[in-house]
């Protein structure tokens, strides 16, 4: 962050000064997400997840997302290596219905926070799933993922989701890598298309908003294989 902080030096010309403004909006909203993510989960940091009590109860979850949270199908997103207070966070905005996922319906109502945070901390200890990325497709994908897109004013991906696609779990940023294409193409279609809205200041919404069919198939096939 420090660095898209300091890179742009105030030079004249078109280029250097719209980029300015990217980077500076970029960090603008980088810093409110972190101010958002952090605080209001005090409550639910003072909660200690316990991870074996995690996997029982995660055993309702398996037949979908798998025993260890790689799922055997792509309708069903793998959760194994997730970040934990990310999905602490999907997990409580299912439950509150946030965000629509039908196929979990009534899975979630009776869970507790503790529920959440002790099955997010299980699912976030497994090791991630390893995919095998189409090498055409992902090279296009991984010009996107790390320098996203000046030209159509698309952010580098690699800034929240990590050179490795790994996520940063303080932040709330997912990983990506491993996960089934179809489903990074799903989640990226519904952020563009507003069936889910749940991504804090519409962060996910406006990125997606430029992103055409092809950019989400490249990239969904570059994460696919990233580790
Ligand atoms: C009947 C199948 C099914 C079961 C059982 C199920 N899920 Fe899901 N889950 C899904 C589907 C489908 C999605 C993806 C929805 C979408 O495309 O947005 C999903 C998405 C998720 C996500 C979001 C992942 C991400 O990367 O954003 C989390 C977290 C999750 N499920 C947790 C759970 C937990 C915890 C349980 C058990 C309490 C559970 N699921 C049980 C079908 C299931
Ligand atoms: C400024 C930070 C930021 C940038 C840049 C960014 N993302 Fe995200 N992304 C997020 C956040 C935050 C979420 C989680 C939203 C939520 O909490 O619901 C997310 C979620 C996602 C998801 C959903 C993951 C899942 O498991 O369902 C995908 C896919 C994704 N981003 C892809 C991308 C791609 C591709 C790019 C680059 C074109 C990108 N992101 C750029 C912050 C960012």
């Amino acid at each position: 962050m420090n660095k898209l902080m300091r890179s742009p030096q105030h030079r004249e010309g078109p280029l250097s000064s719209s980029w300015g403004v990217l980077a500076t909006t970029i960090f603008a909203t980088l810093s409110a997400l972190l101010a958002l993510g952090l605080s209001p989960r005090a409550g639910a940091d003072e909660i200690t997840a316990d991870t074996s009590a995690g996997q029982a109860k995660a055993a309702v979850c398996a037949a979908c997302h798998g025993a260890q949270g790689v799922s055997p199908a792509s309708a069903f997103p793998h959760l194994a290596g997730q970040k934990a207070h990310y999905l602490r966070k999907q997990i409580t905005d299912i439950r509150e219905s946030r965000r629509a996922v039908p196929q979990m319906a009534g899975l979630t109502d009776t869970l507790s926070d503790q529920d959440i945070a002790d099955i997010a901390a299980y699912y976030a200890e497994q090791p991630a799933n390893r995919g095998q990325a189409e090498p055409d497709a992902a090279k296009a994908g991984e010009v996107l993922y790390r320098a996203g897109s000046l030209e159509r004013g698309i952010a580098a991906c690699t800034a929240c989701h990590g050179p490795r696609g790994e996520g940063i779990d303080s932040a709330g940023y997912p990983a990506l890598a491993g996960q089934f294409p179809a489903y990074t193409i799903t989640s990226l279609t519904a952020f563009r298309d507003g069936t889910r809205d749940n991504d804090p200041n519409d962060i996910m919404s406006s990125i997606a908003a430029r992103m055409s069919d092809s950019d989400m198939q490249q990239v969904a096939e570059y994460l696919h294989g990233l580790r």
